[in-house]
């Protein structure tokens, strides 16, 4: 997808993953994108396994252009832990997929991050979907770059409950000393939590709507909230699955779709059952100078026709 002069140039940070599958196509389908890079991390799966599955993913939405860059196998710190009893065994379990049509790019996430920081003539938007560790390893091992940062918009954390433990969202339990190097880092940082995802849950009209496309774009899309819909339920009893990774996309696209608070924004590394929390104190209980802005409100029908407008307009493009 070319991009006009006007659409914004970001990079894509994720660990696909059935969520950021979707939102891989989504940041492709938009002309208000300029999809400059998709780099890799270990998360719902492992490093090999998210990064066969971007090259499948960029290559079912007909996009061979964008390079692809293998990230982190692991945390800078803990030992890991993987989201296969969500994703499955390849991370991204249901429908087949085809082989992917281009090669992985030869340099690894964090140099291919610098180069695309680099060459751009105005600030990048790094969107992250997975654990921060490449983020992390950028600003570590290239400080230089952080003013060619626009921002990051990350999906993780969350201002209630968590998933993966009981206080703790997945992305920010994986990698929890990651996340607190980039809030350190200063970079401004918008937080799309479990609070925000769980309201862009895939109800049976959306699945269906995808299921009446007729292109695999929007076969594959359906199969996939199947078998995503199936873990949510088996894992925490969800009725419907919280497509939570293309919030991030959506609300560059279309700013006015989620609402947000300004706050300060902590993650617990010591707690023995809380490890990997984000404290966001919306009340501002501690009186600490706020760092972030946390998703709120998000306008769930205008989320859905937008993924949705997105993936048949891949569809109809490929077919
Ligand atoms: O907790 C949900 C997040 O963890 C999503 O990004 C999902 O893809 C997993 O990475
Ligand atoms: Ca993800």
């Amino acid at each position: 997808m070319t991009s006009a002069d006007s659409a914004l140039p970001i990079i894509l940070d994720c660990d696909p993953g059935h969520d950021d599958a979707v939102a891989i196509l989504l940041a492709v389908a938009s002309e208000k994108i300029d999809l400059k890079a998709v780099t890799t991390c270990f998360g719902n799966c492992s490093i090999d396994d998210a990064t066969r599955n971007a090259l499948q993913i960029l290559t079912l939405a007909g996009e061979h252009d964008v390079p692809v860059a293998k990230g982190a196998a692991g945390p800078l710190v803990q030992e890991l832990e993987l989201g296969n009893y969500v994703h499955g065994e390849s991370g991204l379990d249901g429908p087949a997929m085809p082989a992917p049509a281009f090669a992985l790019d030869e340099r690894d996430a964090v140099t291919l991050m610098k180069d695309v920081l680099e060459a751009s003539a105005t600030p990048v938007t790094m969107v992250i979907t997975g654990p921060m560790t490449n983020l992390a390893q950028l600003f570590r091992n290239h400080p230089a770059v952080t003013p060619r940062i626009r921002e990051v918009i990350f999906m993780g954390g969350s201002t209630e409950r968590g998933n993966h433990t009981p206080s703790a969202e997945f992305n920010t339990f994986a990698d929890p000393e990651a996340l607190q190097e980039v809030i350190d880092s200063g970079v401004a940082l918008r937080m799309v939590g479990l609070n925000l995802t769980h309201q862009a849950l895939a109800v049976p009209d959306v699945v269906e709507r995808m299921r009446a496309m007729d292109h695999v774009v929007g076969q594959t899309s359906a199969e996939w909230m199947g078998f995503f819909g199936n873990s949510y339920n088996q894992v925490w009893s969800f009725e419907a699955p919280p497509v939570h990774d293309p919030c991030t996309i959506a609300a560059l696209i279309n700013p006015d779709l989620i609402t947000w608070q300004r706050t300060f924004l902590a993650v617990e590394l010591e707690g023995k059952w809380s490890r990997g929390e984000t404290i966001t104190d919306l009340h501002n209980r501690f009186g600490n100078e706020p760092n972030a802005d946390v998703a709120i409100g998000l306008d769930r029908d205008a989320y859905w026709d937008l993924v949705l407008n997105a993936i048949d307009s891949l569809g109809q493009k490929n077919s």
